[in-house]
C-alpha cells in the first residue's frame, strides 16, 4: 500500500494524484480528519475512481484523479477545499501551503503527524531555466513551488495532497496544486512540481456533475 494525500471537494468526491492510484482494480477506503496517521481519522469506502484520461505516467502530465466515495460528514476539522476558477492567477512568490504525512527528508521516514510548510510559487521561465529544471518545458497544467535554496518542500508520500493558496488574507484557500513530483526533495534549485488544479476545472465539473450543492454545517 502506498501513502498519498488528497483533497475533499465535496462530501462524495476527493481529488488525489493519478500516480497514487494502483494499476489493479481500485478499491478500498479514504481516511479523513486524521492528524496522527496511525490512530485517528474516519474511513469511507471508495465507490469508484476516475483517472484523468490524459494521465501519462512517463511524462507525469495530468497527474490528477477523482475518487467517488461514501458521503463524508463535515465538521470543524473535516471540510472541502474550494476549487479555483479556471483563470485564477497567483503571482510569482506567493506563499502557499502544502501538507501531508510524507518523508521529512529525501530518504524518509514518513511523519506520524500531519505536517505543513509554506512554499512559494515559481514562474515557468524560472522553473525551466538552466538554474532549475534546465531545458524542461512545463505544460501550463503544472506549477512549480518551493525555494531556490531548497530546504522546504513536499516529498514522497505527500503526493496527491493539496497546495493551498489564497489571494489575500480574507480570501478562501483554494486548491491550486496537487503534489505530483520533484527531483529529490528540498534540493536547491529543484522545487516541487504540482498539477495545477485550475487547469482541470472543466474535467472536474464534467466528471462529478459539479459541486453547486455543497453546504457546510452552520456555525454554532
Ligand atoms: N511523487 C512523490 C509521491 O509520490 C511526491 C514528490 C514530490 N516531490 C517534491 N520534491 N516536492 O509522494
Amino acid at each position: 500500500t502506498y501513502l498519498c494525500g488528497g483533497s475533499l471537494l465535496s462530501q462524495t468526491w476527493s481529488l488525489p494524484a493519478a500516480h497514487c492510484i494502483p494499476y489493479a482494480a481500485p478499491q478500498g477506503t479514504i481516511t479523513v480528519g486524521a492528524h496522527n496517521l496511525w490512530n485517528s481519522g474516519t474511513n469511507y469506502t471508495i465507490k469508484s475512481i476516475v483517472n484523468h484520461p490524459g494521465w501519462n505516467r512517463y511524462k507525469r502530465n495530468n497527474d490528477v484523479a477523482l475518487i467517488n466515495h461514501k458521503s463524508v460528514a463535515f465538521s470543524d476539522t473535516v471540510k472541502p477545499i474550494c476549487l479555483p476558477s479556471p483563470d485564477v492567477c497567483f503571482n510569482e512568490g506567493t506563499a502557499c501551503v502544502v501538507s501531508g504525512w510524507g518523508y521529512t527528508t529525501e530518504r524518509g521516514p514518513i511523519s506520524d503527524t500531519l505536517q505543513e510548510v509554506a512554499v512559494k510559487i515559481i514562474d515557468y521561465q524560472t522553473c525551466s531555466d538552466s538554474t532549475m529544471y534546465s531545458t524542461m518545458v512545463f505544460p501550463d497544467s503544472q506549477v512549480c513551488a518551493g525555494y531556490v535554496d531548497g530546504q522546504k518542500d513536499s516529498c514522497a508520500g505527500d503526493s496527491g495532497g493539496p497546495l493551498a493558496c489564497r489571494l489575500g488574507p480574507n480570501d478562501p484557500w483554494v486548491l491550486y496544486g496537487v503534489v505530483s513530483w520533484g527531483w529529490g526533495c528540498a534540493r536547491a534549485r529543484k522545487p516541487g512540481v504540482y498539477a495545477k488544479a485550475s487547469h482541470y476545472h472543466d474535467w472536474i465539473e464534467e466528471t462529478t456533475g459539479g459541486f453547486g450543492k455543497v453546504s457546510l454545517p452552520e456555525k454554532a
